[in-house]
């Protein structure tokens, strides 16, 4: 009988529980495997702290936030643990390990992947910038919760005859932006990968109020940043681990534009609402899915591996170390500045 291990690393995403469930449903139910679950990321596998899932221990957590075995952003190369992992594997009997994971969790894992430990990946990450696949688990339920409160934004907008900045997560790729965006009837969108001129975003949104509007939407990627020599924004400081923390751009961006079209504007930071709750269907469907294959994969000895969705079929791609983050389409830029400044 075969035993593997699962973690959930990074920060967390709705849908990550619906994973678990379908990893441990189908390697014990389908396989015959046993499932040792990590908690909190690496720091499980390196401090030793874990625990045998069961079928029962994964009920009735499909529709749950969060994850059920706890979240970190611990990285074995950054504190010399790769020791530690490898004893993990030993001493345990593992045959491989699961790791549900954003950009520096899997990128960990195909480090470890090329030392010869038997990992496979499935990613995970609200921004939705995971190079190799089409959709992330948690990205669809941060764009429904970011949608939900643009149109709440709308009526108080229009109540007031004021702008409204909505600041949404997206660090290096506006994916979040840009469908909450489209799907929010937003008047601007700004994305990290088109750094904006905040002339002209002012003339867009004068030249919408001269077309007899009387407020606006702008939906603004944390990420997002002036184009060169337009505007300076400050440092954005760093975490422990060397990760820029941003947020905070809307209320830069709020006085300066306020003070240049005279329109009344106010500030909505979503934050990390956008990571919590419940997760939609598609999130669910999505890392069900994830985790099915992610065990077939393991069942195949894919090992070095990444589940992934490409035009709605499930496939496998290689884990990669520092992958490039996949930026929007631009197709996808064009279609939603139709919309801009009308
Ligand atoms: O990577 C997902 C993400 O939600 C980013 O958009 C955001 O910048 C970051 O996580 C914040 O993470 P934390 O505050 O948990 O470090």
């Amino acid at each position: 009988m075969r035993k593997i291990g699962i973690l959930t690393g990074g920060g967390d995403c709705p849908g990550l529980n619906a994973a678990i469930r379908a990893v441990v449903r189908s390697a014990i139910g389908t396989q015959g495997w046993q499932v040792l679950g990590f908690r909190n990321g690496w720091r499980g596998v390196m401090d030793g702290d874990v625990s045998e899932l069961t079928i029962e221990s994964v009920q009735g957590i499909l529709h749950r936030g969060g994850t059920i075995l706890g979240s970190s952003g611990a990285n074995p190369y950054h504190e010399g643990g790769i020791e530690r992992v490898r004893a993990a594997f030993r001493d345990l009997g593992l045959d491989g390990l699961i790791v549900i994971g954003g950009e520096g969790t899997l990128g960990a894992a195909a480090h470890m992947t090329g030392e010869g430990l038997p990992v496979l990946g499935i990613p995970k990450t609200i921004d939705n910038d995971i190079s190799g696949t089409d959709y992330c688990i948690g990205f669809h339920t941060a764009v429904q919760i970011a949608t939900d409160a643009i149109d709440r934004l709308h009526s108080t907008a229009e109540s007031h005859h004021r702008l409204m900045l909505a600041e949404v997560m997206g660090r290096s790729a506006g994916w979040i932006a840009l469908h909450t965006g489209l799907a929010g009837g937003a008047d601007m969108i700004l994305v990290p990968e088109h750094p904006f001129d905040l002339n002209e975003v002012c003339a867009h949104l004068r030249a919408r109020h001269l077309r007899g509007h009387t407020f606006s939407i702008v939906v603004v990627a944390e990420g997002a940043a002036p184009a060169e020599g337009t505007f300076e924004l400050p440092d954005y400081p760093k975490d422990e681990r060397g990760f820029t923390r941003y947020g905070g751009i809307a209320h830069r961006l709020a006085p300066e534009i306020e003070g240049q079209t005279g329109y009344e504007t106010r500030v909505t930071v979503l934050g990390h609402v956008q990571r919590g709750g419940s997760p939609v269907a598609q999130d669910r469907v999505l890392a069900t899915r994830f985790g099915i294959g992610a065990v077939d994969l393991a069942a195949r000895d894919g090992w070095g591996r990444m589940v992934a969705i490409h035009g709605g079929d499930i496939a496998d791609v290689p884990l990669q170390v520092g992958a490039k983050v996949r930026p929007v389409p631009e197709e996808l830029y064009r279609v939603a500045e139709v919309f801009f400044g009308y």
